[in-house]
């Protein structure tokens, strides 16, 4: 996708001393980057503040990766907001994170539009609260002629329920006789989950250091790089995701074949 050098430039002048904006290849950005964002809690714990100043901060963290691959050109960008098993968290704090992403979608509509940002919701938002339903539904409706870079946030997602979900419609459509059990192939399967549409995510980001992948994408991921960071979330921003993509940009992908070199 396309980027304004200018606009690239400004964003990303002021950089650390370990990296700069010119130590990444522009023409090798992944066209889809993918994040789990962990440590909300253990950022606030850490600091003597609840939880939910955690998840506020993790909101900020997300504005500024936004913004960076919007300027960077990326195609997609995708992040693990809310998954299934996240409703066993405490009513309250499940309470003020439906409020939050509702909130920072409407405060980050007018960012989307300018930007011609195009969201899309992996995961069941039908079981949302009505309130936080509704604002995602008007985001999807006002930006869903956007041509830009899409925006993909997994809500109320888990990786075993998509596939299940994927299935199920398959053999619905065969049993309907509307596709013959010869037809089903990875393509047919990729059309059925809620990424249908997406590229698959080349470079995955895990933030606060744990090593699994929580019932991601598990499908999406067969052949992602990932980069796992100590960083918590919400200390994680534009020059992470910088340090992020020189990691992946210097890595040899074979998909199971040998190297090109
Ligand atoms: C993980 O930290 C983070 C979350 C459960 C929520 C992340 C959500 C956002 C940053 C906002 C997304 C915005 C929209 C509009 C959907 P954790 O609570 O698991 O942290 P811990 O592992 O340290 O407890």
């Amino acid at each position: 996708m396309n980027y304004d050098i200018e606009k690239l430039n400004e964003f990303f002048a002021e950089h650390p001393d370990d990296i700069s904006i010119t130590d990444i290849d522009m023409a090798r950005i992944p066209r889809h980057i993918s994040c789990i964002m962990d440590g909300n809690g253990r950022w606030a714990t850490s600091r003597g503040l609840g939880r939910g100043e955690g998840h506020k901060a993790g909101i900020v963290a997300l504005q500024d990766v936004i913004t960076a691959c919007v300027r960077m050109g990326v195609d997609v960008l995708s992040a693990y907001a809310f998954s299934t098993e996240n409703w066993n968290r405490p009513r309250a704090e499940v309470d003020l994170l439906m409020y939050l992403f509702a909130k920072t979608l409407v405060d980050e509509l007018p960012l989307l539009k300018r930007e011609n940002v195009r969201v899309e919701f992996l995961g069941d938002i039908s079981a949302l609260p009505k309130k936080t339903r509704d604002v995602f539904e008007c985001g999807l409706a006002e930006t869903r002629d956007h041509t830009g870079m899409t925006l993909a946030l997994a809500v109320n997602y888990g990786g075993r329920a998509e596939i299940t979900r994927a299935v199920r419609h398959i053999a619905e459509a065969v049993s309907a006789g509307d596709i013959a059990v010869e037809q089903i192939d990875d393509a047919l399967v990729a059309d059925h989950l809620y990424t249908a549409g997406l590229p698959d995510p080349e470079l995955v980001i895990r933030t606060s250091g744990e090593l699994r992948v929580s019932n991601y994408l598990l499908w999406q991921i067969a052949y992602s790089e990932f980069y796992i960071t100590d960083t918590y979330w919400p200390d994680f921003d534009r020059w992470g995701l910088v340090r992020a993509i020189a990691s992946f940009q210097g890595r040899d992908r074979r998909f199971g074949g040998l190297s090109q070199a």
